[in-house]
């Protein structure tokens, strides 16, 4: 028997043409994925990543437990040096995906009475994290100080919360730093600023911006020289690093108090030292790489095809290796995607409800290894099917 609530969730997804299936993957050229600079299938990281393995001797399939029993090999110390001097950080603790980062920081860093102000547009595992809290949360207008400083404002007023500056309450702020779903940046220097004005404590999720932005790739908070402004970071290996995992960038104290409370780091079997291996190999060559830099020659190419066919309105500003062109509707923004699969290019719609009504969009992924004609072809395509369509 199959319960009937459930069925009829899975019947009102197919009236709203929102029905997730999986698919084996097509041989289209990638417009989607995460790998932005082509990690994930790169020949050196998987020699190195196997050199270092058999030059360590290490032969181990699985991790055999979590860190904190049988799962902590010595790789892990490594990474996590590795981590923490690219960074420029105290220290770095590894998870074993990036949604168990955020569920796991979430979950056990705010306390009762303390809140969270989060960003509308913030990611699925943050919010899942937050659910998980004992704290308030609220959210803000994306990308918008004002509304930041209005809901801290508000908070401070309320007399109800007992909150002032002296208490031991804490207001947590939390942020990414290339929106995943939009490829728009907030003003981290700005929310920063404020953060520090309020005694704020502020969190920013760098998945889409690590490999992307800042010298050797290390994250749009390291460009802006504000990583001793930041809580805690979050940045991901399974996008530009081309591997898998997370870890969260932060202090020494902040490292001990995750390793003792975070139920998503604690009750979970680690990750396997091959992983780690591909990490550390991964970093190494994001180091000396010149892949980011044919992404953002790639990155330029893209927005000035967009201007060349008359598309800017419909495009989200983005600097990123994420371009959102906003197409109303999940009928129309799914039946261009299926236009651009049959032209061979995979670029995938972005429904509602994962993003708001009317604010479907084509999610356009940018990569190192895309080639200018390929994307040249993509906007020309894209100029046809909006106009022919509304
Ligand atoms: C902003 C953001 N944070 C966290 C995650 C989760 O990372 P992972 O895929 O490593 O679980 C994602 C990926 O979907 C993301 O886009």
């Amino acid at each position: 028997m199959f319960p009937k609530k459930l069925h009829s969730k899975l019947e009102e997804r197919k009236a709203n043409n929102a029905l997730r299936q999986l698919e084996a993957p097509r041989n289209l050229v990638d417009f989607s994925s995460n790998d932005y600079l082509g990690f994930s299938k790169s020949e050196t990281i998987f020699n190195n990543t196997h050199q270092y393995l058999i030059d360590y001797n290490i032969i181990h399939n699985g991790a055999t437990g979590s860190r904190l029993l049988s799962g902590n090999h010595p790789l892990f110390n490594t990474v996590e040096t590795q981590l923490s001097d690219y960074h420029n950080s105290e220290s770095a603790l590894v998870f074993n995906s990036g949604y168990d980062a955020n569920v796991g920081f979430f979950s056990c860093v705010p306390q009762r009475g303390d809140v969270i102000l989060y960003d509308e547009y913030i990611h699925a595992s943050i919010r899942d994290g937050i659910r998980l809290s004992n704290a308030k949360a609220y959210k803000f207008k994306h990308n918008d100080l004002d509304d930041i400083e209005q809901q801290i404002l508000r908070y401070f007023d309320s007399a109800q919360h007992g909150l002032s500056q002296n208490d031991s309450n804490n207001i947590y702020i939390v942020t990414e730093s290339i929106f995943s779903m939009d490829g728009d940046s907030p003003n981290l220097k700005g929310i920063t600023q404020l953060c520090k004005k309020n005694n704020a404590l502020l969190i920013v999720d760098e998945a889409h911006a690590v490999g992307v932005f800042g010298e050797g790739g290390a994250g749009l908070i390291q460009h802006l020289k504000l990583e001793k402004d930041i809580f805690a970071r979050i940045v991901t290996f399974g996008k530009a690093i081309g591997a898998h995992g997370a870890a969260i960038i932060g202090s020494e104290s902040l490292k001990q108090y995750l390793v003792n409370f975070s139920r998503s780091f604690i009750y979970t079997t680690a990750l396997p030292p091959h992983t780690l291996a591909n990490i550390h190999a991964a970093y190494h060559e994001l180091a000396t790489s010149i892949t980011k830099a044919q992404l953002h020659n790639n990155i330029a190419h893209f927005k000035s095809e967009v201007v060349k066919n008359e598309l800017q309105n419909r495009f989200i500003e983005s600097h990123s290796a994420i371009h959102c062109c906003i197409i109303p509707g999940n009928d129309m923004v799914k039946s261009i995607a299926q236009k651009f699969q049959e032209h061979g290019f995979n670029i995938k719609p972005i429904l509602s409800p994962t993003v708001p009504k009317n604010q479907e969009r084509l999610r356009f992924c940018l990569h190192a290894f895309n080639s200018k004609e390929d994307i040249s072809k993509v906007l020309k395509l894209l100029a046809t099917f909006v106009t022919k369509s509304y």
